[in-house]
């Protein structure tokens, strides 16, 4: 009985001591929580205490019962209710407003494991509440519109700072002291930047495009244009267009002289996708292609040809339906007149170029030949058949607002990213099977490609053998890796990406639309 006293009160006081200083989650990732769910897999709840959540949103909470509800696994069920709510339980590290005008809100996202907010981690982690902005009512009134609003403001401020970078420090605002990134310390970059204000400076098309993307979300959702019109977002436009214009420029000129480029990157490293090639400009690319130059993928890893297909169609996708708000803006004289048709025509331009230069011949399985989208082009006719398993990927393409899943050259290339012959990255074993990539290396298949593969596919067989991909390789921990050993799925890599996390809670809940009918089934 005393026994019994004492327990009690440990653990009261032990809540006591949780609300005054919430673990870090770094390490609460990495361990098992009771209730664990009652399958086979008896996957942890990994959800911190209310108390230490970093977002409430009532929304998120009836939502997760709504679908956890429609879903019959129960191990599949815990893994829902753990991931989806991961970046406002845990990655919403400020939210407040600019010292120079408090109706500036300002968000300041991190990327889970990483104390630093990322152009495109930041984007897609607010994306995967995106179907939920579009469903509350007077959703600009919401507190996800104001997340939204908040993370709009924060990257525009960022691109006005140090456009070509990738990720940043919170800001001043917050309180909130600069991360030292021990990785960036010997960068030689130009432009030159404050480590005060970026955290690293990789220079990522997808970057400028995650901004746009945000933006058009936000827009479709609310339609706020006072919004727009009313803090710094057409100057970060502008900021956009200019970085994405610069990086056009080809490597010779005319005459055959070494253009600047005006981006180059070196650090000293042993891994080769860490820096550039040729001191810092990269592989050269060819003039008047049309395309734009990436010197990093979304992976963080340096291209081998800088003319990057999945971002260039992520940067025409979203940089045409981020021109409709320039346009409303324009129709009540809140923006420059002819910004929008500007927009406009290089995103056409962009996917002329794509159409001309991205798609090559490759041998067929029949003997024959078959076309194909590239990776990676340079111009010159040099091309890099794979993907990588980091959104924006050639898997990725129908959610980037560039084509239809449908369309019969995406089936193909994604029939080939899909198998062993086709894509050096694609990664088998008898416990998960999906793509990787470089960051990782081989062997190490990435959820985050499972989870795509779901998105882009009708196909139920398909659906399902990749749902169990999933649920059985979390290693009982209930949380989605960034990336797994195929053949030991107790070997994985980032206990805490919150991206993943929020896209296979997104992913459920699409299915839970297109195809209720598999959230039925047993995955034990
Ligand atoms: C969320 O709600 C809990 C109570 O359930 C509270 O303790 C916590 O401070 C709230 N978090 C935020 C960020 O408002
Ligand atoms: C959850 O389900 C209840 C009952 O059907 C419904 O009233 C509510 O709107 C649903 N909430 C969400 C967020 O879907």
């Amino acid at each position: 009985m005393r026994r019994t006293t004492s327990a009690v009160l440990l653990s009261i006081l032990a809540d006591t001591a949780l609300s005054q200083s919430c673990p870090d989650y770094s390490s609460y990732a990495q361990q098992r929580h009771e209730p664990y769910s009652s399958g086979k897999y008896a996957l942890s709840y990994q959800r911190p205490s209310p108390s230490c959540r970093t977002f409430n949103s009532s929304l998120i909470e009836s939502t997760i019962a709504n679908i956890s509800a429609a879903i019959a696994d129960p191990d599949l069920a815990r893994l829902f209710e753990n991931a989806y709510p991961n970046t406002l339980d845990t990655a919403i590290k400020w939210h407040g407003t600019a010292a120079s005008n408090p109706a500036e809100e300002l968000t300041f996202i991190i990327t889970g494991d990483i104390d630093a907010m990322w152009l495109r981690d930041s984007t897609n982690q607010l994306q995967s509440y995106a179907p939920l902005l579009a469903a509350s009512a007077a959703s600009a009134d919401s507190p996800l519109a104001s997340l939204y609003r908040g993370a709009i403001n924060l990257q525009g401020r960022y691109l006005l700072t140090a456009p070509f970078c990738n990720s940043f420090q919170a800001p001043p605002e917050s309180g909130i002291a600069p991360a030292h990134n021990s990785a960036a310390d010997s960068d030689r970059v130009v432009p030159g930047y404050d480590h005060s204000q970026v955290f690293e400076c990789k220079y990522e098309l997808d970057s400028l495009a995650s901004f746009l993307e945000l933006s058009a979300s936000y827009w479709g959702a609310t339609k706020d244009l006072d919004f727009f019109a009313g803090f710094h977002w057409i100057s970060a436009v502008q900021a956009v267009l200019a970085t994405a214009q610069a990086m056009t420029t080809p490597t010779y000129g005319d005459d055959g002289g070494v253009l600047r480029s005006p981006y180059t990157f070196i650090r000293d490293t042993t891994r080769a996708t860490e820096t550039l090639a040729n001191d810092g400009l990269g592989s050269p690319v060819a003039r008047g292609t049309g395309l734009v130059r990436s010197a990093f993928r979304p992976s963080d890893d340096s291209t081998i040809f800088q003319f990057l297909v999945p971002a260039n169609m992520m940067f025409a996708g979203f940089l045409g339906k981020a021109a409709e708000i320039v346009a409303a803006l324009e129709g009540k004289g809140k923006a420059p007149g002819g910004l929008s048709k500007e927009m406009k025509s290089f995103a056409g331009d962009i996917r002329a170029a794509i159409t001309r230069h991205g798609v090559v011949s490759v041998a067929g399985a029949d003997g024959g030949t078959e076309t194909v989208y590239a990776y990676e082009v340079d111009g010159f006719g040099s091309a890099n058949v794979m993907d990588d398993a980091n959104i924006p990927s050639l898997l990725s393409a129908p959610l980037l607002g560039y084509l239809d899943r449908d369309d019969p050259l995406y089936r193909r290339t994604r029939e080939r990213i899909l198998g062993q012959n086709g894509n050096p990255y694609f990664m088998r074993g008898p416990a998960i099977n999906a793509v990787g990539g470089p960051h990782v290396g081989p062997g190490m298949a990435w959820p985050m490609a499972s989870i795509v593969r779901i998105l882009t596919s009708d196909d139920d067989k398909e659906i399902a053998d990749t749902l169990k991909d999933l649920v059985s390789t979390t290693d009982g921990l209930g949380l989605i890796h960034e990336s797994i050993n195929t053949f030991n799925p107790s070997r994985w890599t980032r206990q805490w990406f919150s991206w993943a996390n929020g896209l296979f809670g997104q992913m459920i809940i699409d299915l839970h639309a297109r195809k209720p009918e598999i959230l039925k089934k047993s995955f034990q």
